[in-house]
């Protein structure tokens, strides 16, 4: 018998939301503060969570020519199983949290519900790919889609494939969004994300603080 410190439960936190919402500014400010209270946080991201999720990733982003909806799904999905098995697993088995930026509720809203292929057989292919493995928190950073728009022109000037889509089409992930969380509200937290970011992360951390049973 050793007197070694149990091993703490691995947690998954994912953050999805529309472009420019603000996820990787408060998954980094999560981070910091889950160092503050002794735990190992895995930071990442779908898609591109992994070196050939990066090929992945400029694939579906960068593509010049056309791509049919439904490959481009079946390539978030690969990103997505070899980022769960290589990546997300092996942290949560070590104990480990693990904040994600994007993860299976993504493409449920943009290939499901905005490009037309259906929220349920996205999210059975998706679940298929992760081998089931399902977030114990999603943080949805909720925004008008044109304010998040010019928030994007603003901090970057282009946009990439799927940001270069209509308005009506991020109109419809973002309902997609909210639908999704008003279904599951155990599993999600909506933040206004024109909310004061520092608001916006104490909020964040008061939930996670619960997740975990430490204080925020
Ligand atoms: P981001 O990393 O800047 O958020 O860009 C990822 C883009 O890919 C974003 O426009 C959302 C889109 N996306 C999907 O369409 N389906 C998915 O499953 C994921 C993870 C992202």
């Amino acid at each position: 018998m050793t007197d070694a410190a149990p091993v703490p439960l691995g947690r998954f936190i994912t953050f999805e939301g529309g472009d420019g919402a603000g996820k990787t500014t408060q998954a980094a400010r999560l981070e910091e503060w889950l160092q503050t209270v002794g735990r190992t946080v895995v930071r990442t991201r779908e898609p591109g969570g992994t070196e050939l999720g990066g090929r992945i990733r400029e694939m579906v982003l960068h593509e010049r020519g056309h791509i049919a909806p439904r490959a481009e799904a079946l390539l978030y999905a690969a990103d997505r199983a070899h980022h769960v098995e290589t990546l997300v697993r092996p942290a949560l088995d070590r104990g480990d949290v693990v904040v994600q930026d994007r993860y299976i509720d993504s493409s449920v809203a943009y290939q499901g519900a905005a490009r037309g292929l259906g929220a349920d057989h996205i999210r059975s292919v998706s679940d298929w790919a992760a081998d089931g493995l399902v977030p114990d928190l999603t943080v949805l950073l909720d925004l008008d889609v044109a304010v998040g728009r010019a928030r994007v022109a603003a901090a970057r000037g282009v946009f990439d494939r799927l940001e270069a889509e209509a308005s009506t089409f991020h109109e419809t992930v973002r309902q997609s969004f909210l639908g999704m969380a008003g279904a599951e509200p155990d599993r999600f937290l909506v933040v206004d994300a024109t909310a004061v970011p520092d608001d916006i992360a104490d909020r964040i951390r008061t939930r996670v603080g619960v997740l975990l049973g430490v204080a925020a």
